[in-house]
């Protein structure tokens, strides 16, 4: 990034409206509080800590001593995490935070913040409800299922006495070896943005001010360019050209600051060379200046400390500690030091940090906390009867069904025929841990452990076929070890084989998260590629299943299955789902949220530049050639057809004001009823920065009977084709646009040129 520019461009920019609008009867409590604070009280606010800092010898109870020292000596402001990585029953939760707010109301007056991963619903509750991760939601395509898991992933949080989820992620999951990609909504900006809004409102409600006890904070993460790190792995350095900073990963996070966000997570890593915690172009720039927000910037975990132990940009803890506040960070996830609390009293007694800003940081502390109604009630009673519910429940299985993919279905083997003798094979058969993936119980996951009453894959197959289902693991996960699998029994696969009509090959990854996800080689692993050789050798036809975080390689193997499914990570329910999809009791509707490339060396996005792709087959420069992807970004096959026709825009030429309608007639030609995303696309065709191939503007989710036509409409603001220049500032250029829905196709002209900056709250 070119920080004179940035910084030019945040001193020039006009005074914006805020994100969230100033209520003054919370103000004026934050002022009447912050007035009666010393300075240990202010700099305890702003630290906050992990349990474990609390924990007795047997990791399940808060030992009194200890929360002395943590809330009565250094008066810790937040405490983050569960007891002994394990999700514990709502009770227990509950209690603990009881207990937390008593001693922090009795030693401070302040009420304690407590935080938790709640990432894909109530994920760390023993009877949390669990909906599938947030990239399958974005493969439903579908803006209900983030609004119905936010729902009740903040019900379910707020009935256990926490107020506050490190939810919803939206770090663009545009390279396929980052670990984290399933944690967020793929590789669109479009999709990511309005996918995480709806999952924003949902978890805080309507009015961020007023947080009632049915919903909590959001912290939004990770701000931002996280999930491009050029080695592919955690917590590593990027590169991002400033106007794609701007365009593209700002895009999801300037929505939720829009849609109300109370809080943000800042990105672990670094772009261009700036570690993001000490970023203060983006963090005091770009998100507290120029879009007024007052909200809470929360560090990831131990990032200050990683200032100077990793990063080599500060020459110890309180340099660290001094570079991060000042860059805009006002809370320190620290999490093992309360020390952290002494270096910030020093620090504002040496003038490294100024009162002001020292004022500003705990203003913004105490605010979240009143706007939660936490100093009313530190806790509250109130009856949750959805807590763990069936309508939950039913909610997740039926994202589960709009979310796994059909990828391919040659000659229709699928769906299966009653009667058919099937074989299940494969590591990710009988694995709910699997089918959860990290962040599901504990951080790693292990859903077996917690709820062996949902079905594995192989179970609800065995509860759809009664007495036609056989099942040889063939390959096995070490327990200990995601990325290592051992082969078990390919012989007893041949033999049962043999007795078969179809072979149903569950294959991808164990469960994993984070840094410890890291891999070397984005292909399925070789055990699991000469299982699904072994069963295609069986001249059997085969099914391959995909359950896995991230789309691993499957070139070499995919022409051996005549029928391909990738279900991700679909949570409890994805194994019954897989269930009745396969059986044509219901349909397939999800679509990739996410390119699935073919080969190591080309690994793009559906956006990409015409230059970056060159078709070997075709001639070194055919740029007209198409990207040579396994899968393309939006695939996802049916059992039913769709056809488009009538594409229509309500005008063919357009200035910087006007909004175009589009509309498109989708028509199920197809002989059962099926649900369509109907997606809409634009292509920039002369820009003065080389443009995007395509671009996605629009989705909607119809449901259609055999037969039936409906007609999908869109509104498509001008301001929507814009992009980012170089200088960092929006424009609308003047020329040819196509619009495209379902291969249908048409132009529109712009009639002027217009250039603005952001923010346009
Ligand atoms: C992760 C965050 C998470 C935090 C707190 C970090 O390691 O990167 O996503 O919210 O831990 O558990």
């Amino acid at each position: 990034m070119i920080l004179s520019t940035a910084l030019a461009a945040v001193a020039c920019a006009p005074k914006a409206p805020k994100a969230i609008p100033t209520d003054n009867a919370v103000e004026a409590k934050v002022e009447k509080v912050l007035k009666g604070m010393t300075l240990e009280e202010k700099a305890g606010q702003l630290v906050q800590l992990n349990i474990s800092t609390l924990e007795d010898a047997s990791r399940e109870k808060i030992d009194p001593v200890k929360l002395d020292l943590i809330i009565g000596k250094y008066k810790v402001g937040s405490i983050l995490n569960v007891m002994h990585d394990a999700a514990h029953s709502r009770e227990h939760t509950a209690a603990m935070v009881r207990q937390i707010q008593e001693k922090s109301m009795e030693a401070i007056g302040i009420p304690c913040i407590y935080g938790l991963d709640m990432i894909h619903g109530a994920s760390y509750l023993v009877e949390g409800s669990l909906y599938p991760q947030e990239i399958n939601l974005a493969a439903t395509f579908n803006r209900e299922y983030p609004r119905l898991m936010g729902h009740a992933m903040a019900y379910e949080t707020r009935a256990a006495q926490v107020p506050w989820v490190f939810s919803p992620v939206m770090d663009l999951g545009r390279d396929p070896r980052w670990p984290r990609i399933w944690e967020s909504f793929g590789e669109d900006p479009y999709l990511q943005a309005q996918m995480a809004r709806e999952e924003t409102i949902a978890l805080q409600g309507a009015n961020p001010n007023h947080i009632d006890q049915e919903h909590v904070a959001v912290s939004i993460k990770h701000f931002m360019g996280y999930g491009v790190p050029v080695s592919g792995k955690d917590r590593t350095p990027a590169i991002i050209a400033e106007n794609d900073l701007r365009e593209k990963f700002f895009a999801p996070f300037l929505e939720c600051f829009r849609a109300g966000a109370l809080t943000a997570m800042v990105n672990s890593a670094s772009i261009n060379g700036i570690p993001t915690h000490a970023n203060a172009v983006l963090l005091s720039g770009w998100v507290k200046e120029q879009l007024g927000w007052d909200g809470m910037l929360v560090t990831d975990w131990a990032d200050i400390d990683n200032l100077y132990t990793r990063d080599h940009v500060a020459a110890d803890k309180k340099d660290a500690v001094a570079m991060g506040i000042n860059a805009g960070i006002d809370m320190i996830m620290d999490p093992y030091d309360p020390e952290c609390c002494t270096a910030i009293v020093e620090l504002v007694n040496e003038g490294r940090i100024s009162q002001a800003r020292l004022d500003d940081a705990v203003r913004r502390v105490l605010r979240l906390k009143v706007r939660l109604g936490l100093f009313d009630k530190p806790v509250w009673d109130q009856a949750y009867p959805d807590f763990a519910s069936e309508k939950f429940a039913l909610q997740s299985y039926a994202a589960a069904l709009e979310s796994e993919v059909l990828l391919k279905n040659e000659g229709g083997l699928l769906p299966l025929k009653e009667g058919q003798k099937i074989l299940v094979t494969g590591p990710n058969a009988n694995s709910l841990r699997a089918l959860n993936g990290g962040w599901s119980y504990t951080w790693q996951g292990k859903a077996d452990d917690y709820v062996p009453q949902y079905n594995t894959i192989l179970e609800a197959l065995q509860k759809r076929f009664p007495g036609k289902v056989s099942y040889v693991p063939g390959v096995e996960y070490d327990p200990s070890d995601w990325q290592i699998d051992k082969v078990t029994g390919l012989a007893q696969l041949k033999a049962e084989a043999k007795k078969a009509d179809v072979i149903i090959c569950c294959v991808g990854e164990n469960s994993y998260c984070e840094t410890p996800g890291n891999m070397d080689d984005l292909n399925l692993s070789a055990n699991q590629k000469e299982l699904v050789r072994a069963a295609a050798a069986s001249g059997k036809p085969v099914v391959l299943v995909l359950n896995e975080g991230r789309p691993r390689l499957i070139g070499d193997i995919e022409p051996l299955c005549a029928a391909v499914v990738d279900v991700m990570l679909p949570s409890n329910f994805g194994g019954d789902a897989l269930a009745a999809l396969l059986s044509g009791d219901e349909n397939f509707s999800g679509k990739l949220p996410f390119t699935y490339s073919k080969h190591i060396n080309a690994l793009h996005t559906y956006d990409y530049k015409v230059s970056e792709h060159r078709e070997i087959m075709e001639g070194s420069y055919n740029y007209d050639a198409v990207m040579d992807v396994q899968w393309p970004f939006g695939h996802g096959l049916s059992y039913t057809s769709f056809a488009y026709s009538n594409l229509q825009v309500s005008a063919d030429k357009f200035t910087s004001a006007d909004v175009l309608k589009v509309s498109v007639d989708v028509t199920n030609t197809g002989a059962r009823a099926g649900k369509e995303a109907v997606l809409l696309y634009s292509s920039d065709l002369v820009a003065s920065l080389i443009p995007d191939v395509k671009r996605l503007r629009g989705f909607e989710k119809i449901s259609l009977a055999a037969g039936e036509t409906k007609t999908v409409s869109f509104e498509l603001p001008a301001s929507a084709l814009a992009f980012v220049g170089a200088d960092g500032r929006w424009r609308l250029e003047e020329g040819d646009f196509r619009l495209s829905i379902g291969g249908q196709g048409l132009m529109v002209r712009c009639t002027e040129t217009k250039v603005w900056d952001t923010p346009n709250i």
